[in-house]
C-alpha cells in the first residue's frame, strides 16, 4: 500500500486479450501502479457450478508482474451468476412487498441464504488459495459497495430466520422483546420468537422499535457477510490488506463496524453527482458544485479510522447510466482528485480504465473513451500524475488535524428515517447545515460516533440526539464537565435507544441539568418557517421548533413569530468546566453563520476564501501542507499568507484558474 499513489479499475474480461498488454503498457506509461480486478467476474471465473476458469486471470496477473503493476482483487458477490440463480432462485432478494428483485442487474442476492453462503465459501476459498500468494496481489476488496442497491433490504424467510436469532441474542427472552418493542400497542404481543416476521409492507403503519431493530440487524448481517469472506481471505492470502469501497454517507451498513474489519478504508468518489435529486434535499446542487458535500463525505471516510484512506473509484470522465451528467470541465478531474488527497487520501484509483461497449454502464465513461484512444481525460490524468506524484510521496501519512467533530450516528439516522417528523427533515442534511458553515470558513472537521473518546476536540456538534441511552448520556456529561463545548439540536433525548418515548420526565431527560433547559412544547413547522433573532441578526428556523424553557441556561436566540414569540430558540449552559448549547430549530444560513462565528477562531487558522474556494491542510511532524482548491468556473485571486511557500513554482501563486489547485507548505519550527 505504501508506495502506490495512482491506480485504475480494470475489467480485462470485457476486452480481447490482445488488448491487455497494450492497456497495461499505457497504464504504466501514465504512472498508474495498481489496478483493481475481478469484483464482477464471477461468471467468467466460475462459468458453471464448481468449474473454475482462472487461466485468463492468471495471464492478466502475469502481465501485471511483467509491467510491475500491483493488483487488488475483488470477490464477485455483488453479481452472482445465472447458473447459481437457476439453482437457487430464492437467492434473489425479497422486497418489503413480498415481490422479488430479479436477475439482470446486480446485487440480486440475499446475504442470509445458507446455500448461497456455501457457494461463496467455495468460490472465495478456491480463489484466495489460487491467487492469494501471487507476487502482484497486494490486497483485497470483498464484494463491492456493500449496502448499494440493498436499499429495501431483503425480507425473505432466511433473513427472517436470522433476524429471530439476532433478536434472541439481543433480548434473551420474549418478555424483554415485548417490553422493548412496546407490543401491547395494537395487540402485537408475541408468545415466542417464532411468531416474529420481517417488517414487510403492512395494511397500515409499523412498529418503530421493530423497524429500528430490523435496520440494525441488516447492518450487522452485511458486516457478517463481509467477515465470512474476509476470514477466508486472511487465511489464504497472508500479509495482504483488506479494504472496502465505501460510499460516504450511505447508511445501509454501519461503516464504523465495517472499518474494524478493514486494514484501511476506501471510498468511491463521484463528485459530479448528477443522480442526486437536489429538489428533495437541502444538499443543494450549488453545495455539490462547490465541493462541500464531497468534502464532507471524504471527512467522514477519514474519520472512520482517523487515518488515511484510498479512493477506490474516483470519477475519471462523464458519469451516467440511462442519463448522463455533465462532462468534467478541463482541470476538474485533477481538482477532484486533489480534493480527495487534501482530505486524507493517499492513493487514488480511477473508475474505470476504458468506457465499456456493453451493459448498464456503457455511458459511465472511463479514462479512455470507447475508441480506446487517449483523449482529454487520459492526458489530464497523466499530467496530474506526473505533477503530483512526488508530492503524494512526500505527504503520505500526514492528516488534517480538526478541533471540531460532528457526531454521525447510524441509529439516529435510522430512527429519523422511520419517523422523519417533517416531510423534509433529513438527518444528513441537518448535519450538513453545520458542516456547510464550517467548511465555508475552512474549518477542518472530523466525524465521530456517539461513544468514542471526544476529548481531543474543543467543540463537538451532536445533531438530533433523538435516541438517548445511559452510557451516551454519561459520555456527554463527562465531555462538558471536563471543559468541552457541546452543541445539541432539536429532539434531543426524546427516546430511549429502543425507540420508545421517554416518559415521566421533561425533555431532554437526564441531560436537563447539563443543558440547563426543558422542552415543554414543540412545533412541527410544516410550511411555516419561524422567525428567530440571534444577537440582533434576523433569520429563520425551519421544519421544527423546540420551545426552550431555560432553567439555568442563558438565552442566545429567541423566536420572533408564532405564539411562542419571545421564547428561547438557542441557549447555552455552563456546566462543570464546559458549555452545552441547545439549538431548538434548523437554522438558515444567516443564523448558522452568526451562531458559529464566535467558535471559529479557536477552530481554524486558515485564511478566509470566497465561496467555492476551499483550503484544507494536512500535517505531519515536520510540515503543514495547504491545499487551495478552486471549485469555481472562474479564476479566483486568493490572499495567501506570506509564510506559505508554493509547492508548484511554475504556477502564479495567488491566482487560481477555474477548477485548479495550488499547494503550499510551511515547515514546522522545532527550535
Ligand atoms: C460504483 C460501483 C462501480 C460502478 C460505478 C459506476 O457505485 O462501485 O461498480 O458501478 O459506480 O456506476
Amino acid at each position: 500500500m505504501n508506495h502506490l499513489q495512482f491506480g485504475v479499475d480494470y475489467y480485462p474480461e470485457h476486452w480481447n486479450k490482445n488488448r491487455w498488454p497494450v492497456d497495461l503498457k499505457m497504464m504504466k506509461e501514465m504512472g498508474l501502479d495498481v489496478i483493481r480486478l475481478a469484483e464482477f467476474s464471477w461468471s467468467a471465473l466460475e462459468p458453471s457450478d464448481g468449474q473454475f476458469t482462472f487461466d485468463w486471470l492468471d495471464e492478466v496477473l502475469d502481465l501485471c508482474e511483467a509491467y510491475k503493476i500491483k493488483v487488488v482483487l475483488g470477490t464477485p458477490t455483488a453479481a452472482p451468476p445465472a447458473w447459481l440463480i437457476e439453482q437457487m432462485p430464492d437467492i434473489q432478494p425479497m422486497a418489503s412487498d413480498g415481490s422479488r428483485r430479479y436477475f439482470g442487474g446486480r446485487h440480486h442476492d440475499c446475504q442470509s441464504h445458507p446455500g448461497y453462503r456455501e457457494k461463496i465459501i467455495r468460490y472465495v476459498t478456491t480463489f484466495a488459495k489460487h491467487f492469494g500468494k501471487r507476487e502482484c496481489v497486494i490486497g483485497w476488496q470483498v464484494d463491492n459497495e456493500l449496502g448499494n442497491s440493498h436499499g429495501d433490504l431483503c425480507y425473505c424467510e432466511y433473513c427472517e430466520k436470522r433476524f429471530r436469532q439476532w433478536l434472541e441474542n439481543k433480548y434473551e427472552n420474549i418478555d424483554a422483546l415485548n417490553e422493548n418493542w412496546g407490543t401491547t400497542f395494537w395487540s402485537q404481543g408475541y408468545q415466542t420468537f417464532e411468531e416474529i416476521h420481517a417488517p414487510k409492507k403492512t395494511a397500515s403503519g409499523h412498529n418503530p422499535s421493530q423497524v429500528l431493530d430490523w435496520k440494525i440487524f441488516h447492518s450487522d448481517l452485511i458486516n457478517d457477510f463481509h467477515a465470512l469472506q474476509a476470514n477466508i481471505i486472511r487465511s489464504y492470502s497472508k500479509d495482504r490488506f483488506i479494504t472496502h469501497n465505501c460510499m460516504g454517507f450511505s447508511d445501509i451498513v454501519s461503516y464504523y463496524d465495517l472499518a474494524k474489519q478493514l486494514d484501511f478504508v476506501s471510498h468511491d468518489q463521484y463528485c459530479e453527482g448528477y443522480w442526486k435529486n437536489y429538489e428533495e434535499t437541502t444538499v443543494t446542487e450549488e453545495n455539490h458544485r462547490q465541493g462541500i458535500f464531497p468534502a464532507a463525505e471524504l471527512d467522514f471516510i477519514r474519520s472512520l479510522k482517523k487515518d488515511n484512506f484510498w479512493i477506490m473509484e474516483q470519477q475519471s470522465s462523464i458519469a451516467g447510466w440511462e442519463i448522463m451528467g455533465r462532462t468534467p470541465r478541463p482541470g476538474q478531474i485533477g481538482l477532484w482528485s486533489m480534493q480527495s488527497v487534501a482530505h486524507g487520501a493517499d492513493t487514488i484509483v480511477y473508475f474505470r480504465w476504458r468506457s465499456c461497449p456493453m451493459g448498464t454502464e456503457q455511458y459511465w465513461h472511463g479514462i479512455l473513451p470507447h475508441s480506446g484512444k487517449p483523449g482529454r481525460a487520459f492526458y489530464e490524468i497523466k499530467a496530474l500524475i506526473q505533477r503530483v506524484k512526488p508530492l503524494m510521496k512526500e505527504i503520505k501519512g500526514s492528516l488534517p488535524k480538526p478541533k471540531v467533530a460532528i457526531v454521525y450516528s447510524y441509529e439516529q439516522n435510522y430512527a429519523m428515517q422511520i419517523q422523519p417528523h417533517h416531510p423534509d427533515l433529513h438527518y444528513v442534511n441537518h448535519l450538513m447545515t453545520f458542516y456547510n458553515e464550517l467548511h465555508q470558513n475552512n474549518v477542518p472537521v472530523d466525524f465521530v460516533s456517539e461513544l468514542e473518546d471526544w476529548s481531543q476536540y474543543s467543540l463537538v456538534i451532536a445533531p438530533f440526539q433523538y435516541l438517548m441511552g445511559q452510557e451516551q448520556e454519561q459520555a456527554y456529561r463527562k465531555y462538558v464537565k471536563n471543559g468541552g463545548k457541546l452543541i445539541v439540536t432539536m429532539r434531543t433525548g426524546v427516546k430511549m435507544r429502543n425507540n420508545l418515548c421517554l416518559i415521566d420526565e421533561e425533555l431532554p431527560g437526564n441531560l436537563q441539568d447539563v443543558l440547563g433547559v426543558q422542552v415543554n412544547e414543540y412545533d412541527c413547522l410544516r410550511k411555516n418557517d419561524v422567525a428567530v433573532t440571534l444577537n440582533e441578526q434576523k433569520g429563520y428556523g425551519s421544519k421544527w421548533a423546540d420551545i426552550l424553557t431555560p432553567t439555568t441556561a442563558q438565552t442566545l436566540a429567541t423566536y420572533r413569530s408564532e405564539f411562542y414569540a419571545g421564547q428561547a430558540a438557542i441557549t447555552v449552559n455552563h456546566y462543570g468546566k464546559g458549555d452545552a448549547y441547545y439549538v431548538g430549530t434548523e437554522l438558515d444560513s444567516t443564523l448558522m453563520h452568526h451562531f458559529l462565528a464566535p467558535f471559529l477562531k479557536e477552530l481554524t487558522n486558515l485564511p478566509q476564501t470566497p465561496a467555492g474556494v476551499e483550503i484544507t491542510s494536512r500535517e505531519n511532524d515536520n510540515c503543514t501542507y495547504y491545499f487551495v482548491l478552486n471549485h469555481r468556473d472562474e479564476a479566483m485571486t486568493i490572499d495567501i499568507p506570506q509564510n506559505w511557500t508554493a509547492y508548484f513554482e511554475d504556477q502564479d501563486s495567488s491566482k487560481l484558474a477555474p477548477y485548479s489547485y495550488q499547494i503550499y507548505f510551511e515547515r514546522k519550527n522545532h527550535g
